[in-house]
C-alpha cells in the first residue's frame, strides 16, 4: 500500500490528520541513503572518482538524501567459496552491515572494464551479495543503477553495465539508467592517465545516472 492509500485507509478508520502527519514525519526523519560502490582494486582511481560524481549529483538533486562512497580498493574479501561460510573478512564486517541498513534505499555499482567484463572484485561483490537474498530479499524494490569505466572508447563499458544490471535483477531491485544521454547507465573513458574529470562526456553520464537514481529513490522508495 503506498503512502496515499495508507493515508486514505487510516482516515477512513478514524485516525486524525495530525496523528498521521506525526507518524509520517517520524518515519521520514530517517534519511534515505544511496550507497555508491566502486569495484576497482585501485583505490581512489577512475571508478571511485566517477561514482563520487554520481553521488554529488544525487545530493544536488535532493539534498535530503544521504550518500556514501564505498571504495572496494581498500577492502579485502573473496567471492563465493562453495560453502557459504566465511571468516570475518571485509565483506562480512564492513560491507554487509551497510548493505543491510534499512535506510539504504539505492545502490550505484561501478566497475572498471577488464577484458570487456566486470572486474573480479565486482564479481566477488555480486556473489557475496547473495547473502542479501535469503531468507528474504533485503534489496527488493530498492533502486539500483550501474556505471563502468574503460581505458578505451567502446572498450566494453555497455557490456559491463549490462552485467551488473543482470546480477542486480536477482535481488528484485528496480533498475534505473540515467537521464537523457545516459539512458542505460553511466559509461566513462579513462583516456587521460587516470584524470577522469577530462572525460567531460562520460562525467555527464555519471551525473545523469546520479540524478535519475536520486529521483527514483525520492519518489518511489
Ligand atoms: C586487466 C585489465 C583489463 C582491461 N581491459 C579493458 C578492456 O577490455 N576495455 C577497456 O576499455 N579498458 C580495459 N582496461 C582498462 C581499465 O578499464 C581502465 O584503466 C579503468 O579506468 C580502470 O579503472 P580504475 O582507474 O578505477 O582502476 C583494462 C585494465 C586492466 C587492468
Amino acid at each position: 500500500m503506498d503512502r496515499r492509500h495508507v493515508l486514505s485507509a487510516s482516515l477512513a478508520a478514524g485516525a486524525t490528520v495530525a496523528g498521521i502527519a506525526a507518524a509520517d514525519q517520524s518515519s521520514s526523519a530517517k534519511p534515505k541513503t544511496i550507497l555508491g560502490i566502486a569495484c576497482s582494486p585501485r583505490e581512489g582511481k577512475t571508478t571511485a572518482a566517477s561514482i563520487a560524481v554520481a553521488l554529488e549529483a544525487v545530493k544536488e538533486t535532493h539534498a535530503s538524501l544521504n550518500t556514501e562512497l564505498i571504495d572496494l580498493g581498500g577492502l579485502t574479501f573473496k567471492g563465493w567459496n562453495g560453502t557459504g561460510k566465511f571468516s570475518d573478512d571485509d565483506f562480512s564486517t564492513v560491507l554487509l552491515p551497510k548493505l543491510k541498513d534499512p535506510n539504504v534505499k539505492g545502490l550505484i555499482i561501478g566497475s572498471p572494464v577488464y577484458f570487456r567484463n566486470m572486474s573480479s572484485l565486482c564479481m566477488a561483490l555480486l556473489e557475496r551479495m547473495g547473502a542479501l537474498r535469503k531468507p528474504e530479499l533485503l534489496l527488493a524494490n530498492k533502486i539500483a543503477g550501474a556505471l563502468s569505466v574503460g581505458g578505451y572508447r567502446h572498450g566494453g563499458q555497455e557490456l559491463v553495465v549490462q552485467q551488473i544490471q543482470a546480477a542486480m535483477l536477482c535481488h528484485e531491485v528496480l533498475l534505473v539508467g540515467g537521464k537523457p544521454g545516459a539512458h542505460q547507465g553511466a559509461m566513462l573513458w579513462n583516456e587521460h592517465k587516470d584524470d577522469i574529470s577530462k572525460d567531460t562526456f562520460g562525467i555527464e553520464t555519471a551525473k545523469q545516472l546520479g540524478i535519475r537514481v536520486a529521483e527514483a529513490v525520492y519518489d518511489l522508495v
